[in-house]
């Protein structure tokens, strides 16, 4: 069989996708040069790899065997050419990230610091809520992933950096902003807003509530962080937030933080990836610095949080 790397590359964008189009708009080619290359990759294998099912596409029994293995190869590939990096000692290249949706309150700003020092570093951060973020690791489609709820697997490496504070917030007119001492189930009759089920967030105020044998029935279900905190804001509920996202509303006096039982939740943010797992030499460099770089740590104070 004769192929090139860079069919290989087309054929996975276009398994992964699902879709020509997207593939040809992810790796920058016209459609039609897709479909080229696509049909003399099929030629080589002598088998069709994509079948069309009303208007899907849909990969045939040799496209799947073709798919594992050129998840393989350009894996190997990847790893050849930061082997070759690290000898050579230079931080370059690309780094693949996925991060929960939480993080994008102090990813960027990490990253950036980072890229003042190693400008030939091309990072590629995909933002997406936690079960996505597992998904991707278990089908080890990144350098390494950030996450606030690790998985329970041994066969996992995981690196603590920054710290993860929850909080339950309201509008500052909200009658239990004054309150103290709130007892959990107290704020269980308010309206709470929470995050979409497959969130983290969603997942550790659940396991709080779990442990007191309490159970909730969200007001309203909203896909973001930002969006909660915009709702929170608007006086549509009370929520529970990661305090990194909170800094500006919290001095701006647009929020407070409730002082309800069983509150602040003191977490971790975890970088993670697969035991022997061969790093790149960029990413080894920026998980170390994550470990390192701790001036994103919200200053978080007594007062802030029990004004
Ligand atoms: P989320 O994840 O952004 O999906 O809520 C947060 C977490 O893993 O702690």
């Amino acid at each position: 069989m004769h192929f090139t790397l860079q069919q290989l590359k087309l054929f996975e964008s276009v398994s992964r996708n699902g879709s020509y189009t997207r593939a040809s708009e992810e790796m920058n080619i016209t459609q039609p040069a897709v479909s080229i290359q696509i049909k003399k990759l099929e030629e080589q294998v002598g088998l069709p790899l994509f079948e069309l099912v009303g208007k899907k596409i849909f990969p045939t029994a040799a496209g799947k065997t073709m798919y594992e293995a050129s998840c393989d190869i350009l894996a190997r590939v990847g790893e050849l050419k930061s082997s070759v990096e690290a000898l050579k000692g230079e931080v370059k290249g690309p780094l693949q990230l996925a991060v929960v949706t939480t993080s994008k309150y102090f990813m960027p700003h990490l990253l950036g610091t980072f890229l003042t020092q190693y400008p030939d570093v091309t990072p590629k951060l995909m933002f997406t809520n936690r079960d996505k973020v597992v998904e991707r690791l278990y089908n080890n489609e990144d350098d390494f992933v950030v996450m606030g709820q690790i998985p329970e697997d041994d066969r996992l490496e995981t690196y603590p950096f920054l710290e993860n504070i929850l909080v339950p917030v309201a509008h500052p007119d909200h009658p239990l902003a004054t309150k103290k001492n709130i007892p959990l189930q107290a704020i269980l009759n308010e309206r709470i807003l929470e995050r979409e089920p497959g969130s983290g967030t969603r997942q550790m105020f659940d396991r709080v509530l779990e442990k007191k044998g309490l159970k909730i029935t969200p007001y309203m279900e909203l896909g973001s962080s930002e969006a909660i905190k915009q709702g929170v804001m608007a006086g549509l509920g009370l929520a529970i937030l990661s305090l990194h996202g909170l800094q500006l509303e919290l001095a701006a006096k647009k929020l407070v933080i409730l002082d309800v039982e069983s509150f602040p939740l003191n977490r971790r943010w975890y970088a993670v990836h697969f035991k022997g797992k061969k790093l790149s030499l960029a990413a080894r460099t920026f998980l170390d610095y994550l470990q390192v770089e701790n001036k994103m740590l919200p200053q978080v104070s007594d007062e802030t949080l029990f004004p």
